[in-house]
């Protein structure tokens, strides 16, 4: 079975009890749930969260045998040089996703040190976005 990871960046432990006008109500955990009952029957999910770039970029770093990442780096998307190298080193098909428009915020918001090396971004759908990316990987030809 093809294995794919989950991996959400800074402050997204705290979904649920963040703005929810941005990231809706959901909690991690909920989403996380959410896509187990979705997919695994499909394909095997592994989750990775955390607040600190450099673990983030060991946890890249240590990828063996993924086909596919989905990635919500938070507020790292706008700032990490080194986690996007992290993530083009692993050399596995991603997609960027982000709960809120990125583009309907404030203008910082609006470069990602990520987008140009995924396969797709998928921004602004709230909590959805997980799912449609572990879809769009699978849907992938050749997934
Ligand atoms: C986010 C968007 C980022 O700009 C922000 O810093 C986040 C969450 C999103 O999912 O909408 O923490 O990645």
């Amino acid at each position: 079975m093809k294995h794919i990871v989950i991996i959400n960046g800074p402050n997204l432990n705290l979904l649920g009890r963040r703005d929810a006008t941005y990231y809706g109500t959901s909690s991690l955990l909920d989403i996380e749930s959410d896509l187990k009952n979705k997919f695994s029957n499909q394909v095997k999910l592994s989750f990775f969260q955390s607040n600190h770039e450099g673990a983030l970029i060991d946890y890249l770093q240590q990828l063996d045998n993924i086909s596919g990442i989905v990635i919500n780096p938070g507020a790292l998307t706008h700032t990490s040089i080194a986690l996007r190298d992290a993530l083009l080193d692993t050399n596995i098909p991603s997609v960027e996703v982000h709960l809120s428009n990125i583009y309907k915020r404030e203008p910082f918001r609006r470069n990602s040190y990520m987008s140009d090396i995924c396969l797709g971004v998928i921004s602004g759908f709230g909590p959805q976005v997980y799912n449609l990316a572990v879809q769009a990987l699978i849907n992938i030809k050749n997934f």
